[in-house]
């Protein structure tokens, strides 16, 4: 299913990251049709300046700080976007700002910093093929509310700061993009506002604390959002009910095992207990990786290595070179041959994000129970997977995983 929705949505947008469809400017926007010769043209630019009109940005009142409610936020929303009409959803569909960060001070040793570099690089690569906007944040926009907990404020503050934005995507500095192909397929979360990888039968049976995973979201930049967030973050440590939160949840939820209140307990909770105040809206993603445990996956990158190799080498399509814009075209004339691929632990398809929930890459300090060198060799073998993907449109590949220093030459139409 997944994959048939996103197939069909490259077919119905084949020239998704470079084009804008003239039909979503109206003749009062003064653009003339020749200027979609070049749609970085001159018009485009000037809509961007200063409406003379005033917006939210002008009320005083407005925080950008998760502390303070929002109202009427798709008012204000729909309010600017219609003085800045360039920025109104295009035929690419939803515009997206992926949001991610680390602590703002050094990590315990430079190959956390590395790998955090590495991370980073590796999201950048899949947004600049999909045409995404991307944040970094390297502080703390609440004081109080750090590691897990500091990505709410930050979220709150990019959808003041970006009203164009429909959609937020939170995704942890952990979590490495290892299909560059693959495209959210945005229609199937049309009626939601959350979007999130799990499981409804560990969430509402087990209430398993591992029911979904709080370390990559999608959140609609909307007044749904908002309130959700208030309520989310009041479990938070900026609260004095910060203990009590955390006992709650380890009430709630059997399988958790650590005192504090965290965020994805918290999701969970409030999916278990305001159900119906909540849960229509959200999501539970478990048709592909949205997000995967990297124990899952790494073991099978070899093999979905060499499945993608044997049909390059029946489809000569396949193995012509493209420039690097051409990706998701490329990725079209893939899909039909990856029909059968599947999703989970004996798929050969690539995983889409391979996440190293546990192996704490800036502190050092990984989860015990993963057996010595093995969340390196996966960060390794994620990162150098991903890159080939990328390296291939400069003419490059890594022959050994392992080896970020290998470099080998690409063959044409091998
Ligand atoms: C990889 O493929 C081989 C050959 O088909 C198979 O024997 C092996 O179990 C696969 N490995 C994994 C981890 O799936």
């Amino acid at each position: 299913m997944a994959l048939m929705v996103c197939a069909l949505w490259f077919f119905t947008h084949p020239l998704s990251t470079s084009t804008k469809s003239p039909k979503h400017v109206s003749a009062s926007d003064g653009v003339t049709s020749t200027q979609y010769c070049n749609p970085r043209s001159r018009a485009a630019v000037d809509l961007r300046h200063d409406p003379a009109n005033p917006t939210f940005y002008d009320d005083p009142t407005l925080s950008y700080s998760i502390e303070k409610p929002i109202e009427n936020w798709d008012e204000k929303r729909r309010e600017w976007l219609l003085h800045h009409p360039s920025f109104a959803p295009g035929s690419d569909g939803d515009r997206i700002l992926l949001v991610t960060g680390s602590q703002p001070s050094p990590c315990k040793n430079p190959r956390g910093d590395h790998l955090m570099l590495r991370f980073f690089k590796n999201k950048v690569d899949y947004c600049r093929i999909h045409g995404y906007d991307v944040f970094y944040s390297n502080t703390f926009l609440h004081p109080n509310m750090r590691s897990y907990w500091a990505k709410l404020p930050l979220i709150r503050a990019a959808m003041v700061a970006h009203p164009e934005a429909e959609w937020i995507w939170w995704v942890d500095s952990d979590a490495v993009f290892t299909d560059m192909e693959f495209k959210l397929p945005l229609k199937r979360y049309r009626d939601h506002n959350l979007v999130v990888h799990g499981w409804a039968h560990l969430i509402y049976e087990e209430k398993s604390w591992v029911s979904v995973n709080a370390g990559v979201f999608l959140i609609r930049n909307c007044q749904w959002s908002m309130d959700f967030m208030q309520v989310w973050a009041s479990m938070g440590p900026q609260t004095p009910d910060f203990e009590k939160w955390g006992q709650i949840q380890r009430s709630t939820l059997p399988d958790k095992m650590f005192p504090g209140s965290d965020d994805q307990s918290g999701l969970i909770y409030l999916l278990l207990k305001e159900r119906e105040k909540w849960a229509d809206k959200i999501y539970i993603e478990g048709e592909y990786y949205f997000q995967g445990y990297w124990l899952d996956i790494v073991g099978t990158i070899d093999n979905v290595t060499e499945s993608y190799v044997r049909i390059e080498k029946k489809v000569h399509e396949l193995r012509r070179r493209r420039a690097e814009k051409e990706t998701e075209g490329y990725a079209v004339v893939r899909e039909p041959y990856l029909k059968n691929a599947g999703y989970g632990k004996d798929s050969w398809r690539r995983p889409f994000i391979t996440h190293f929930t546990g192996c704490q890459h800036c502190n050092g300090d990984h989860n015990p129970a993963y057996a010595g060198d093995s969340c390196r060799f996966g960060m390794e073998k994620a990162l150098n997977f991903a890159n080939n993907q990328i390296l291939r449109k400069y003419g490059f590949f890594h022959p050994n995983l392992l080896n970020p220093t290998d470099l080998s030459e690409l063959p044409f139409d091998f």
